[in-house]
C-alpha cells in the first residue's frame, strides 16, 4: 500500500492506494471512529459489486453499518438526491463526531461529500473511490457539489475528506471504456507537469490497460501525488490548481454539445481536450508541432478517443462550441482562460487567448470529421 499525504494543516489527510483496501477498510477506518458505527452511501451498481465486501470488512472490526444505495448516474448529483441523502443521514442519527463513507465514483463522492459538508455544519467523511477517474481526481482535494439546471458543479463546497482509500483491485471490475476514460485524467497529470511520467505512460500504458497492478499502483500513486501537491499549495483554486483543468475548457464545451450523454464520457472529453490544448499551444508558437502529435499518438495507441472525429453524431460549428466554452464557470470577468503548454509537462494558465486561433483549431478538427 502506498500513502500520499494531502498537507492542509489541521485538515491534512492521507490517500492510501493499493489492492485489497476495501477488504481492509475496517482496520483502516476504525482509528477515525469515536463510536463503532458508520453510514455508507453508494449507488445501486456499486452496491452490488462492493457493498457486501465493505460491510463484512467493517463488521469484522465490530463496526455497525447502515447503508443507502442511490440510483447510479450523473442525474443523482441533484438537489433531490442531496436532500434524500442528507435526510437519510439525519434519520440514521449521524452526529458531528461520526464518519460518513462515500463508496463509488465521482458522482457519489461529490454528492456525499457535499452532504457531509452541510450536515450539522460539517461531519467527517471518507472517500472510497471505485473508478479510476475518482481515484486519481475527484476523491482527492475536497471539491464537492451537485449539478443544477444552470450547469454542472455550480453548487457545492470545499470539504476535505478525512481519509481516501483507493482500492486499485476494484479497477478490474470497470469496463475498458470506463477505465480509459479515467486514464484520460492520468495522462493529463503527465502533460501538465511531469514529462518523465508521460514518458513512462507511453511505455507502460498498454500494460496498465491490460491490468498490470504494479503499473496501475504506480500510475494512481503518481497522479495522486501530483494532485495532492497542487491542492496543498492552492486548495481553493486561486492559481496553480487551475492547471488541473488542462483540456477541460474544450471538454466542457464538447460535453455540453453532446448533452452529457454516453456519446462522450468526461475523461474522453479531457483526453480530446488535452490534444486540442496542445494543438492550440503549438499554433500559438508555444511548443513544437511534435508535441501535439506525440499526445495524439499516445491516446491513439491506447485505443482512446483522440479527436472530434471520434465523437459519434452531430456537433455544432466552431462558433457554437466557443459559445459553449464561454459559459464555463472558470471564465474570469467574461474572458476565456485556457491551460496551455510550453511542452509536455509544462502547462500554465493563459489569459486572453486569441479567439481566431481557437476557432482555427476547432474548424480544422471539425473538418477532419467530414
Ligand atoms: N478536478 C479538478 C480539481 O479538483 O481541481
Amino acid at each position: 500500500m502506498n500513502r500520499v499525504a494531502v498537507e492542509l494543516g489541521e485538515r491534512s489527510y492521507e490517500v492510501r492506494i493499493g489492492p485489497g483496501l476495501i477488504a481492509r477498510a475496517g482496520v483502516e477506518i476504525a482509528p477515525l471512529l469515536r463510536r463503532k458505527r458508520v453510514a455508507v452511501v453508494t449507488d445501486e451498481t456499486v452496491a452490488v459489486a462492493h457493498l457486501p465486501g465493505l460491510t463484512a470488512a467493517l463488521e469484522a472490526e465490530g463496526i455497525a453499518v447502515a447503508a443507502l444505495a442511490l440510483p447510479a448516474g450523473e442525474a443523482t448529483k441533484s438537489w433531490e438526491h442531496l436532500a434524500r441523502c442528507t435526510e437519510w443521514l439525519l434519520d440514521q442519527k449521524v452526529e458531528r463526531r461520526d464518519v460518513v463513507l462515500a463508496l463509488g465514483g465521482g458522482v457519489i463522492g461529490d454528492l456525499v461529500g457535499f452532504s457531509a459538508a452541510i450536515l450539522r455544519r460539517g461531519v467527517r467523511f471518507v472517500q472510497l473511490p471505485t473508478t479510476l477517474l475518482a481515484q486519481v481526481d475527484s476523491s482527492v482535494g475536497g471539491k464537492t457539489g451537485i449539478n443544477t439546471a444552470q450547469g454542472k458543479n455550480l453548487v457545492g463546497a470545499f470539504h476535505q475528506p478525512s481519509l481516501v482509500l483507493a482500492d486499485i483491485g476494484v479497477l478490474r471490475t470497470l469496463s475498458t471504456r470506463d477505465f480509459l476514460s479515467g486514464y484520460g485524467e492520468v495522462v493529463k497529470y503527465g502533460l501538465l507537469g511531469d514529462a518523465a511520467f508521460f514518458d513512462w505512460l507511453e511505455r507502460e500504458g498498454p500494460a496498465l490497460k491490460a491490468g498490470d497492478e504494479v503499473a496501475r499502483l504506480r500510475a494512481v500513486t503518481r497522479s495522486v501525488e501530483m494532485k495532492a501537491g497542487i491542492v496543498s499549495r492552492d486548495e481553493t483554486e486561486e492559481g496553480e490548481r487551475a492547471l488541473l483543468n488542462l483540456g477541460h475548457t474544450f471538454c466542457h464545451a464538447l460535453e455540453k454539445a453532446t448533452g452529457y450523454s454516453d456519446r462522450l464520457l468526461h475523461g474522453e472529453g479531457v483526453a480530446i481536450g488535452c490534444a486540442l490544448a496542445f494543438e492550440l499551444s503549438s499554433r500559438l508558437g508555444l511548443c513544437s508541432q511534435e508535441e501535439p502529435s506525440r499526445v495524439r499518438a499516445h491516446l491513439a495507441a491506447m485505443g482512446m478517443k483522440v479527436d472530434l472525429a471520434d465523437i459519434p453524431g452531430d456537433l455544432p460549428g466552431s462558433e457554437a462550441l466557443i459559445a459553449l466554452m464561454g459559459q464555463d464557470k472558470k471564465v474570469v470577468d467574461g474572458r476565456l482562460r485556457f491551460i496551455l503548454a510550453r511542452g509536455i509537462g509544462q502547462a500554465y494558465v493563459a489569459e486572453d487567448v486569441p479567439g481566431d486561433k481557437v476557432r482555427a483549431v476547432l474548424e480544422d478538427a471539425l473538418a477532419r470529421r467530414r
